[in-house]
């Protein structure tokens, strides 16, 4: 195998989670067919990308997919907050004055940012997402094109619908899961106006590695950045990154912005740069000993929960990681976790593949008695735990990552 941004054959495995179910293909019934295909991490040495060894054919993964982005309030903020940072890169006031900038986001899923965009007064805006079951959720007023956005796809729809040049282009949280990243990104420069500001937000892997946020680790996600490689992608690609932000969301992200036209180039790029170096992510040892935690971190869940035997344990967000950290070399039993909460329709019912655990919807008087929830949704522990303690909750949480921590 050779390295997705730089094709350098000395990639070095660093964590084997063995045959994995895919995260996102819940069950209807425990007799089900569950297929389950390799889940592997490789560091490339030459420009330190982490990668999986195994793409999974995305028709498979993103068929019938369950997630919805809206079911987070912490999200919905997040997109909320870019609309201000879209103004001022705009140069607007933030007066909504007319025209307003026209916007594309790839991987739209429900439409959330999209949906925040408008409440700024950004009316001009387009959908790429491969769903149509999504398109539901849209705004009426918003162009969608259900494809897989990549130069070869917008190609001839751009010259087909007459689509203009756009001032912005979102991605947020669809990167990793795209396998041909120059195929992206010159999707991206063809549809980007001169002065044009592609946003890109990605999980930083710096945080994963620091954080122990292993679970990130699943079949979509092919990739897990660090600026260092992207900056030589982008270039690559005729993508100038001018500057980036860092926030919490997802257990660490990185906001990348990129231009055609070359800028001055803000301190941000270096600092963030400097930070990956200072923190050894550009050796394999940093990822070696990550490997070895994970190891000792899991084993610790599973005394913890072993010593629950008799009390009542549900999970709560039956997320992809969520999959991931239940699935982990199998040590994790149904008998461990009677059921897992989620607010997302479209997982309630279902099944997680693998360890087989079912998935409820929230209902305070279902849990009030409750002993112990796993909070596998962990990057959302302010939002989830704020609103289950409020209703009354006595119970102990039981947080994984970073750590294992009862609370
Ligand atoms: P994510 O980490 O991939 O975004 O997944 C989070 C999961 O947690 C997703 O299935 C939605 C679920 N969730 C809830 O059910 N209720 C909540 O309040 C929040 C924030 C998330
Ligand atoms: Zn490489």
């Amino acid at each position: 195998m050779s390295c997705r941004i730089c094709g350098s054959e000395n990639l070095t495995k660093y964590l084997d989670l063995g045959s994995m179910p895919l995260a996102n293909k819940l069950l209807n019934t425990k007799d089900d067919q569950t297929d389950k295909y390799p889940l592997e991490v490789y560091f490339c040495q030459d420009c330190y990308l982490s990668q999986l060894g195994v793409v999974v054919d995305p028709q498979k993964l993103y068929k019938d997919y369950p997630y919805r982005s809206h079911i987070s309030r912490t999200y919905t903020k997040h997109c909320y907050d870019l609309g201000f940072k879209i103004w001022e890169l705009y140069g607007g006031s933030g007066y909504f004055h007319i025209p307003s900038p026209r916007v594309l986001d790839i991987g739209s899923n429900d439409g959330t940012l999209l949906h925040q965009l408008k409440r700024h007064g950004i009316s001009a805006r387009l959908a790429v997402d491969p769903d149509p079951t999504l398109n539901i959720y849209l705004d009426k007023d918003i162009h969608v094109l259900n494809t897989f956005f990549s130069w070869k796809t917008m190609a001839p729809l751009k010259r087909l619908l007459n689509i203009d040049k756009l001032d912005f282009i979102t991605a947020t949280n669809v990167f990793a899961h795209c396998d041909n990243l120059a195929g992206f990104l010159d999707g991206v420069r063809l549809m980007l106006s001169d002065y044009g500001v592609f946003i890109l937000e990605v999980p930083h892997a710096y945080n994963m590695i620091v954080n122990n946020e292993f679970d990130t680790i699943y079949h979509e996600h092919l990739s897990y950045f660090l600026l260092k490689p992207l900056i030589k992608l982008f270039k690559s690609c005729g993508l100038n990154i001018f500057d980036v932000d860092e926030f919490p969301i997802h257990g660490g992200t990185i906001r990348i912005y990129a231009s055609r036209d070359s800028r001055v180039v803000n301190k941000s790029v270096e600092r963030i740069i400097q930070k990956e170096k200072d923190g050894g992510l550009y050796s394999i040892e940093i990822y070696i000993k990550f490997s070895q935690r994970i190891d000792r971190m899991m084993l610790r869940l599973l005394d913890v929960l072993n010593a629950t035997s008799g009390k009542q344990v549900l999970g709560y967000g039956a997320s992809a990681k969520g999959s991931t950290l239940l699935n982990y070399k199998g040590l994790i039993k149904s008998s461990h976790i009677e059921y897992i909460i989620d607010d997302t329709e479209t997982k309630q019912g279902k099944i997680i593949p693998g360890c087989n655990i079912p998935i409820r919807p929230y209902n305070f008087q279902d849990i009030m008695d409750t002993d112990y929830i796993v909070l596998l949704a962990w990057n959302f522990k302010e939002e989830i735990m704020v609103k289950v303690n409020n209703c009354g909750y006595r119970g102990k949480w039981i947080v994984p990552v970073p750590n294992v921590e009862i609370l």
